[in-house]
């Protein structure tokens, strides 16, 4: 071994430019690599005299050294992708925008009525999905195999015992909790998930949102109802929207009434949305069954209440006019892009 061997390749090393990283890797195959020039040195050092062993050895170990800090070096200063023909990165170019969401038709509409009723003075109230018979039905005056439960087919969770687990029909269960935990006067919404066995169709789906409200004090009567739904609607479809109520029949009011909008597509001419009759079904409502009352522990001789709710769903498609329900569960984005400047009705 000639130690001019090892200085000429500390000098190569110290001249060494590369352009690309190709040219890096040939340099490394050639100095560090199995057939490479100090790979070849550390060879012949076993044939190397005891008395220059020392010496000879800590010469090659800073070589080595040397030319692998080098590469590393050079791979660090080089910016392209390897190949010559490689496109070269341009810096200067702007980045990928990021896509901001908007926000989802049924969340729009949820916060808008919570907003309305808000300004009547209700607190919105939340509580479980997966409820219990008891504040779903029971204390809602459908007693045990009241053929009334028919109304709403229910996925139940564990069936079998007095106080079967179920998914949640509607939001008045949150009403039940709600009396159950607050004083008199009461004035909550309930906006959450509801879910019921029904096949999906343009019409129906098995998950979707409603918002119920219940309002208890003393003298609160059908005329305090029809006020508070009459002006939610004027706030929801417009200054001239009228409502109707028909008379109708839930287990947990009495009386009870549905309640129509004129309809904001043909002003009360008929059109197909209404289906020629010029009025828009939008919610369910009554005065709460004194029996509702009792069972929640509050004086039905004293107090009276009334109590509404509706599909979130079919306000917003009466609202944006979108004629099918699935719409808003296939995320979409084309239909969701609609609604990140949602115009007004
Ligand atoms: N809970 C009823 C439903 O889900 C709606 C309703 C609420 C009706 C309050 C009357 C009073 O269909």
């Amino acid at each position: 071994m000639k130690r001019e061997d090892i200085e000429r390749i500390a000098a190569l090393i110290g001249d060494l430019k590369c352009k690309t990283q190709k040219e890096v890797e040939e340099a490394r195959v050639r100095l560090l690599g199995k057939k490479g020039e100090i790979t070849a040195l550390f060879d012949e050092f076993r044939t190397v005299d005891k008395a220059q062993k020392a010496e000879f050895g800590k010469a090659l170990n800073e070589l080595k050294q040397k030319a692998a800090s080098k590469i590393e070096e050079l791979k660090g200063a080089i910016v392209d992708t390897g190949g010559s023909d490689a496109p070269k990165m341009d810096l200067s170019m702007p980045g990928d925008p990021l896509e901001l969401g908007s926000r989802h038709p049924v969340s729009i509409v949820r916060q808008e009525i919570v907003d309305i009723f808000h300004k009547f003075g209700y607190d919105v109230a939340e509580g479980p999905e997966i409820e219990d018979d008891y504040h779903v039905f029971e204390a809602l005056n459908f007693p045990p195999n009241h053929p009334a439960r028919d109304m709403q087919d229910t996925f139940f969770v564990s069936a079998g015992h007095l106080n079967p687990i179920l998914l949640r029909t509607h939001t008045s269960s949150v009403q039940v909790r709600t009396m159950e935990k607050m004083d008199v006067p009461i004035r909550v919404i309930c906006p959450g998930r509801v879910f019921r066995n029904e096949a999906i169709s343009a019409r129906a789906h098995c998950i979707f949102h409603q918002v119920e409200g219940l309002y208890i004090d003393e003298n609160v009567t059908f005329a305090d109802l029809k006020q508070a739904i009459l002006l939610f609607a004027r706030e929801i479809f417009g200054p001239d929207t009228q409502i109707r109520m028909r008379p109708s029949y839930f287990p947990f009011t009495e009386p009870s009434a549905e309640v129509d909008v004129s309809c904001n597509i043909c002003h009360g001419k008929g059109c197909n949305i209404c289906k020629g009759t010029g009025w828009l079904e939008i919610l369910g409502c009554g005065m709460v069954d004194p029996n509702v009352l009792e069972a929640s522990g509050i004086d039905s001789k004293r107090y009276s209440g009334f109590a509404f709710g509706m599909g979130l769903e079919r306000i917003a498609m009466l609202k944006w006019r979108v004629n099918d329900l699935r719409h808003y569960f296939e995320n979409d984005m084309r239909f969701l892009r609609e609604f990140s400047t949602a115009p007004e009705v």
